[in-house]
């Protein structure tokens, strides 16, 4: 992977992790006096769980697992309690998007102190300084990039659910293990894919892209594009097939956005989960089409959208390439059961409230870095198209 050349963390990919193998990054990370605490999520997943079990064999590791989808400051905080007064000095985050954001979050506040709510939001009451903590990310679902990206996503005190970013967020090694991606089921492969793809949009539909964050994300795009339905297919027959590409997709479109933030379709997604806790992967896919067809009025954007389009269906117009990715997103969400309305989502939604809930994602960092301006009349012509 070229983009390590990219990106501060260093990217390992490997087939399967022994305890052997997780050691001896540990000591590679810590030296002698590494202390490590591993944050991973209640759910049991045979392969990770059976590494840790033999690495508690071969070194003291402490455990915690309070970790839930969307990450609650509170969780992460009953974490950081628990683990404050122990000579923790590396962080290991092992699961999806929210088991490596929550480490990350404990890494931040063990390092600068206070409560995790304090960085949060447009004014916080507190910055990130100094992280005396490392930093270990093994990622296993193949959607978020979180492993290589300097952001962690939390929902706060309020229930508003906020991004935190900063350099000193981003993991000092990000772990590839083929064999934790290969049970992901096909509700979840689906969903994270849909993720990783928006991330790669993202950051081609977006005010901060340049030259080389375009390359990423094109290259990135195409990859997603070319496995994630062969991934789909893969975990509904069981088989493995697609999933080592997908991590690496994954990953691949982190190190993209990493450089340019998100834009409209996450700003929209956080509503989403914040309200009516749609999973992250669901809610971009579900706000995907019309940030698409909205974005399409600038010309960078086309001409990069053609330059994915290209690869994967040959010679044609720009028109037809860019009607033919369309056609391939819509298709896609239609297989694997993704949602179209908010009836789809079992979402009973009247047009009086769209802008109650809806506005405030205008005020959202992620929604100006949108490439065409959003705005109100745009948010409600979007919902009520989907009511
Ligand atoms: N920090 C970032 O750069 C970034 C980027 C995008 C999204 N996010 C955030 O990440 C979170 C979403 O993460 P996610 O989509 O990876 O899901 P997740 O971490 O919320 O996990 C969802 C479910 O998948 C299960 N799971 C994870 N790996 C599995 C496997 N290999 N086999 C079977 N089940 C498995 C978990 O146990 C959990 O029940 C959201 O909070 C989102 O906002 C962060
Ligand atoms: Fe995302």
């Amino acid at each position: 992977m070229f983009e390590q050349a990219i990106t501060a963390t260093k990217i390992i990919k490997v087939d399967k992790l022994s305890p052997q193998d997780m050691d001896r990054l540990i000591f590679y990370a810590g030296g002698e006096q590494a202390f490590p605490c591993v944050i991973a999520d209640p759910r049991p997943l045979p392969s990770r769980d059976a590494m840790l079990e033999g690495l508690r064999k071969l070194r003291p590791v402490e455990i915690q697992n309070n970790v839930f989808p969307d990450p609650k400051t509170g969780d992460v905080m009953s974490m950081v309690q628990a683990i404050k007064d122990k000579p923790v000095n590396i962080i290991i985050g092992i699961g999806g998007g929210s088991s490596l954001d929550s480490a990350k979050g404990a890494a931040v506040v063990l390092s600068n102190g206070g409560d995790l709510n304090d960085y949060l939001g447009p004014a916080p009451a507190r910055r990130i300084e100094k992280r005396d903590i490392k930093l270990i990310l093994i990622p296993t679902t193949a959607g978020t990039g979180s492993e290589v990206t300097k952001v962690g996503v939390y929902t706060s005190h309020s229930g508003r659910k906020y991004t935190l970013g900063h350099p000193l967020m981003q993991a000092d090694m990000a772990v590839l293990v083929t064999e934790y991606a290969e049970t992901l089921p096909p509700s979840l492969t689906a969903s994270t894919a849909f993720d990783a793809l928006s991330h790669a949009l993202e950051t081609i539909w977006n005010k901060n892209a340049h030259p080389l964050t375009d390359r990423v994300a094109v290259e990135s795009a195409v990859h997603i594009l070319k496995w994630m339905e062969r991934a789909y297919d893969s975990a509904v027959a069981g088989t493995k097939e697609g999933r080592a590409e997908m991590l690496e997709g994954a990953c691949m479109a982190g190190t993209a956005f990493n450089m340019t933030g998100t834009a409209a379709v996450h700003a929209l997604s956080f509503i989403l989960s914040e309200k009516w806790h749609v999973p992250h992967g669901v809610a971009c896919a579900f706000a995907l089409e019309d940030v698409f067809r909205l974005n399409l009025a600038d010309t960078e954007t086309r001409q990069r959208l053609v330059q994915i389009a290209r690869p994967l269906f040959g010679n044609d117009r720009d028109d037809a390439l860019i009607a033919a990715l369309f056609n391939k997103i819509i298709t896609l969400k239609k297989k694997f059961g993704l949602p179209f309305t908010f009836g789809d989502l079992h979402i009973n939604l009247s047009a009086g409230r769209i802008g109650a809930l809806f506005y405030k994602s205008l005020d959202d960092p992620k929604m100006k870095n949108n490439i065409i301006p959003v705005n109100r009349k745009t948010i409600v012509e979007w919902i009520k198209n989907k009511l």
